[in-house]
């Protein structure tokens, strides 16, 4: 991209201990980054502390941080419950190859949280979690396909990288085998009518989705689509696999399928179920998960399925996550949350209509979404239903545009994700509204007198 613009300048006027260390990423990762998602031109902030709603970058620069640890912290970073856990737990071992209390406390409250977790496995991310449960469903079912929707993501495995960003025909992305691409089945969020289609032939083990659309309802499906599913899914014998990784213990403490009343036969889960450090879960019926039983796969008359991971229910993990559902189960941290989530949505429609801008901002529980409105639609900012708008246009807004925004705004000490979304938690409040009412208000006026707007 172009770098004679002021923003740019300002960024590294304003940045030069991040600039440093982006050099230095730039010969050792690919792009100088560690996670797609993480990309930013010309580089974005290296963080050197964070705490509540907020995070400091090496430069002692400091963002209202919407990021949120994608996602994984409803309730804000560093909380005391949490380290205080991770340090008890790590002065102890971080471990120990071997079976331990933490684990099965973990687990106990993952299910009286999640009842439809009969059984569960821990893994170490979203990705592997997501794996197991194609692996259990197509082992379950004897069937071979798995059905997906477009852009709604599952992690980075091989069966979840067609269609999510590209390759919506559904053909092999580059590295990934063809008859693993062809063993997927795509279908268009929210059409009953397609999914049934796809269903009638009786070859598909699995449905998995995002249970409130693509990217946390970046592209909303609207909750009735889960239930139309579940009937969907049972009328044909195929599983229902609701991908919980962000949904989980943020839409409600019982997750998406708590808030919405639909009882999956397995579920995944990450981020907020492991408090914010690497951890997540395959859960579900215990006729399904006990494929993975050395007792009950064989008296079922099954072979058992495998299942390691040095990492899977480490110590440290389990000692956060423990801690963070026990207070996410109380209530308070997800109303408060949606609360302000609420709140901000409103502020900064505000802000869009007062300057004039056909944008919005949408989004639902502890969520939002800023939509650029790409096709010029007639838009009043906080009138604006997603449900009403194609997914091209809500997911793919102008790359530089995005790019130059989400700048501005970190220009104005506020992170939103790269995709102009974000995550409020329990820890933000009314100021934090406020100062990102302001920095969306500056960055527009940042933009305009650059001629992006
Ligand atoms: C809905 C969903 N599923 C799965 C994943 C993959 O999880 P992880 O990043 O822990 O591998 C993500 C990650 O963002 C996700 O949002």
């Amino acid at each position: 991209m172009t770098s004679n613009s002021r923003i740019v300048a300002a960024w590294r006027d304003r940045t030069p201990g991040s600039a440093a260390l982006s050099e230095q990423a730039a010969d050792l990762f690919p792009s100088g980054i560690t996670h797609d998602a993480r990309l930013q031109d010309p580089y974005g902030p290296y963080i050197a502390r964070a705490e509540g709603g907020h995070k400091w970058d090496v430069d002692g620069n400091r963002y209202v941080d919407f990021f949120g640890g994608h996602g994984a912290l409803i309730l804000g970073h560093a909380h005391p419950e949490v380290t205080a856990a991770i340090a008890a737990a790590a002065a102890e071992g971080t471990q120990f190859g071997a079976s331990h209390p933490r684990e099965v406390a973990w687990a106990a409250q993952v299910r009286r949280m999640v009842p439809s977790c009969e059984r569960l496995r821990f893994t170490s991310s979203g990705t592997e979690a997501t794996l197991m449960a194609v692996r259990l469903a197509r082992a379950f079912t004897g069937r071979a396909k798995l059905l997906r929707f477009l852009g709604h993501f599952h992690g980075w495995h091989d069966h979840m990288t067609t269609g999510y960003t590209n390759h919506f025909d559904g053909s092999a992305t580059p590295g990934v085998l063809a008859g693993v691409a062809e063993g997927v089945v795509l279908a268009p969020p929210g059409d009953l009518a397609a999914v049934e289609r796809l269903l009638a032939a009786g070859d598909v083990a699995a449905v998995i989705l995002e249970p409130t659309g693509a990217s946390f309802g970046q592209v909303p499906i609207r909750p009735e689509f889960l239930h139309d599913l579940r009937r969907a899914t049972e009328r044909t014998g195929t599983l229902l696999i609701m991908d919980e990784v962000v949904t989980g213990f943020r839409i409600s403490p019982g997750g998406a399928q708590g808030a919405f009343g639909v009882r999956p036969d397995l579920s995944t889960f990450a981020k907020i179920i492991a408090g914010g450090m690497p951890g997540a879960a395959v859960g579900g019926r215990k006729d399904i998960l006990d494929l993975l039983d050395f007792t009950a796969a064989p008296a079922a008359g099954r072979e058992k399925i495998g299942h390691q991971g040095t990492y899977n229910a480490n110590p440290t993990a389990a000692a956060a996550g423990l801690a963070c559902l026990t207070v996410v189960a109380r209530g308070e941290a997800t109303a408060r949350a949606d609360a302000t989530a609420a709140d901000l949505r409103a502020a900064l429609n505000a802000v869009l209509a007062e300057e004039g801008m056909a944008w919005a901002v949408y989004g639902t529980s502890s969520g939002f979404h800023l939509f650029l409105n790409p096709a010029g639609r007639q838009v009043t900012p906080e009138r604006f239903d997603p449900l009403a708008c194609p997914m091209s246009e809500l997911k793919s807004p102008p790359p530089r545009l995005v790019s130059r925004l989400r700048l501005a705004l970190l220009l104005h000490g506020v992170d939103v994700n790269g995709r102009l979304s974000g995550f409020t938690s329990a820890a933000h409040d009314s100021a934090d509204v406020a100062e990102a009412a302001a920095a969306l208000r500056a960055a527009l006026r940042l933009l305009r007198a650059e001629g992006e707007v």
